[in-house]
């Protein structure tokens, strides 16, 4: 997959692209990322991208133009055309399902706005798809992307070490993970439970679909309601 991130900051993905998950997917090919200033599609001699809004107001707005310009010069360096993603809390919320959805295209860009918001016209004529990644106000797109960029490179098949680990965990069958334990058996008097060390697997299995099940109704009754009713849409056998 290529993923093409147009920020007026690129040094705050820098990083994120070079270690850990990231770096190992791009060094295994998995994931080619490209990132890319905005500011270097502004005509303006002092690079600039952003203006006051008309009809008066605080902050403010990323101008059309440079934004254009860089969407498009950055669709043309590479085919096939990008799904296009506008980084805005205004949009479709970010789920574990889009994350799916995304992981199955060939070529993703993500466009980060900073400031009080992008012009109007970027949201209407891009043809991009508004995602926000929860109800709350960044500061701009940049940690957005690199929320949904994480999340769907380590669904490429390859990203993860063991590919199981995708399968099993939250979110996956609509329900929140079991809880894990590691060495020692007993830390400051807390102790692993018992079915863990006894080595029946079908025991295992069971004690952990309960506690996924407990755990999702006390702490995310929505997603098990939504887990019930899309069980209830299945043809009955
Ligand atoms: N930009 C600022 N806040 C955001 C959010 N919550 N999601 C996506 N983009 C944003």
């Amino acid at each position: 997959m290529r993923i093409d991130i147009l920020t007026l900051f690129p040094g705050i993905l820098r990083g994120f692209l070079d270690e850990s998950i990231m770096r190992l997917a791009r060094e295994k090919g998995i994931a080619e990322v490209h990132l890319w200033d905005i500011r270097d599609y502004s005509d303006d001699r002092h690079r600039k991208v952003d203006d006051r809004p008309y009809g008066g107001g605080p902050g403010m707005v990323m101008m059309p133009g440079p934004v254009f310009a860089a969407v498009e010069a950055v669709d043309a360096a590479a085919a096939p055309p990008a799904r296009k993603l506008l980084l805005t809390p205004q949009g479709r919320v970010f789920s574990q399902p889009l994350a799916r959805e995304l992981a199955r295209e060939p070529r993703l860009m993500l466009i980060c706005g900073r400031y009080e918001g992008f012009d109007e016209r970027i949201h209407t004529g891009l043809g991009a798809d508004e995602v926000s990644i929860g109800d709350y106000v960044l500061a701009g797109g940049e940690v957005p992307a690199m929320a949904i960029t994480e999340a769907v490179v380590r669904l490429l098949p390859g990203a993860l070490g063991d590919p199981e680990s995708a399968a099993l965990e939250s979110f996956e069958d609509g329900s929140l993970d079991y809880p894990q334990y590691t060495r020692p058996p007993v830390f400051r008097g807390m102790a692993v439970p018992d079915v863990l060390l006894c080595g029946d697997h079908a025991r295992v299995r069971q004690w952990r679909a309960e506690r996924a099940r407990e755990r999702t109704l006390a702490r995310r009754p929505d997603l098990a309601a939504a887990a019930a009713a899309a069980a209830a849409q299945q043809p009955k056998p």
